[in-house]
């Protein structure tokens, strides 16, 4: 296996282009399901966990070919409606082939995702929605096994202990479109990625309204036929290069973001005192001053995003003063507390809190990645540190980051790879 070593302590400066948004490919991928037409995706980012649902896909019956950053999907010999448990149990965002499945084949066995480092991640909300339309659902050794004779337009609450679910949305409103009549889901995810999901969901003849607002109605229709999208650019990949910069008191110039989907990643790195200046599709993000400790709870969108939570994290760790991280998606979602209090941080966990007191700076020390997004982190710390950073288990990384050692390389990072 593979690890990443940084040499930190080198200011990053230059441009980076953003890749398409891992959380927006997994679902437009899945709703591929609910046509025979051929589907082609751009902007696909070449990532592990985009290559997991191509694989998938393929088990369902489609014939799926991914070329530089094309995916496109045609109908194969026949529709298989059963998602195994050895691809599922990889990735859990491939639960959300359950609602197209259903949707068009009126049936779906799918593996119950395992939880995962981030939390025990439950699928009742997925469940509640798909039962609303008419499906009959079994739970047994491990998959959820859902058919319908026919599927009824019904009005949905979604909302959770945690409020809107992402993929609970998706799923649900890939059910609906070819259901009878009208859905309601009320305490809808708002986030860019099911935003496009809708978009790319009209393109093949759905009838959708309300897609980025808490209420989505949905119109069913008979059929959905083929069509072509481009993949939005990735905010949580952005979000990263924004910290990037500031921790090594840079100066990154980062393309092809989509500035309206960070609005609340921006307002809390200009409270700590960083210059951001902003065009229509790119950001520039300069180190100018010593930075300020800040506060941050995430929330569904458009709060503050869980997944930049470990990243910022990372910058409020040698930020001077202390700051309050509150987690109120995950709770649980501290895993690299412990790996960022190796590097010389002062991190002290409450709970759901994670009360972090800046220290002048961190030592560059062998760590282990658990999740995607505590990779990344490190990563940021690993940058900062005065010495080498060693951190192991990269596939997490490689789940959600496009090519991130090349990108950072071309900014002045001393990043590269080494066998274990
Ligand atoms: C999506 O996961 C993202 N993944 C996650 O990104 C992201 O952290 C999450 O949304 C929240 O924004 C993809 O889009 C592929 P949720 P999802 O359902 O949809 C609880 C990353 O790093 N919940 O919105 O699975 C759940 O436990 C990944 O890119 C229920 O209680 O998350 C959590 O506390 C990590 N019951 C909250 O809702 C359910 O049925 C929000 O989860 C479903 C969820």
């Amino acid at each position: 296996m593979d690890k990443l070593s940084i040499e930190g302590g080198v200011r990053l400066e230059g441009e980076v282009c953003i890749s398409g948004a891992k959380n927006s490919v997994l679902p437009i991928l899945a709703a591929t399901l609910l046509t025979d037409d051929a589907c082609i995706i751009k902007g696909v980012p070449e990532l592990r966990d985009a290559n997991t649902m191509i694989k998938i896909l393929r088990s369902l019956g489609k014939n799926a070919e991914f070329e530089k950053g094309v995916v496109t999907v045609t109908a194969g010999k026949s529709n298989n409606f059963v998602a195994d448990y050895k691809l599922v149990s990889t990735m859990r965002a491939s639960f959300c082939v359950l609602g197209p499945l259903l949707g068009k084949l009126k049936k779906a066995k799918v593996s119950l995702p395992g939880g995962c480092v981030i939390g025990i991640r439950p699928v009742d909300l997925h469940l509640k929605g798909i039962r609303a339309l008419g499906a009959d659902i079994n739970i047994e050794s491990g998959y959820v096994t859902a058919k319908a004779t026919r599927l009824k337009g019904a009005h949905i609450y979604l909302g959770g202990v945690y409020g809107s679910s992402v993929l609970a949305t998706d799923n649900v409103m890939m059910a609906a479109i070819l259901a009878d009549g009208k859905t309601v889901i009320e305490c809808a995810a708002c986030e860019p990625e099911v935003v496009d999901l809708a978009e790319f969901l009209i393109k093949m003849g759905a009838k959708i309204k309300g897609h980025g607002t808490p209420v989505i109605e949905i119109e069913g229709v008979r059929h959905l036929h083929g069509a072509s999208h481009t993949i939005i650019p990735d905010r949580i990949e952005t979000a990263t290069f924004m910290i990037a910069s500031l921790i090594t008191q840079g100066n990154i110039t980062i393309k092809n973001a989509c500035v309206g989907h960070l609005g609340a990643v921006i307002d809390k790195l200009e409270e700590a005192g960083a210059s951001i200046s902003i065009t229509d599709n790119s950001l520039k993000v300069r180190f100018k001053k010593q930075l300020n400790a800040v506060n941050i709870t995430t929330l569904p969108y458009p709060g503050f995003p869980t997944d930049a939570q470990a990243q910022i994290m990372a910058l409020m760790s040698v930020t001077r003063g202390i700051s309050v991280i509150t987690e109120k998606i995950y709770p649980d979602r501290f895993m690299h507390v412990a790996e960022l209090n190796r590097m010389g941080a002062h991190i002290q966990r409450e709970g759901p809190h994670a009360i972090v007191d800046g220290v002048n700076g961190l030592s560059g020390a062998p760590v282990m990645a658990s999740d995607l997004r505590a990779s990344a982190c490190l990563v940021l710390a690993g940058l900062a540190a005065k010495g080498k950073t060693s951190i192991s288990r990269i596939y997490h990384l490689e789940r959600g980051y496009e090519n991130l050692e090349d990108k950072l390389q071309r900014l002045g990072a001393r990043i590269w790879r080494e066998k274990e």
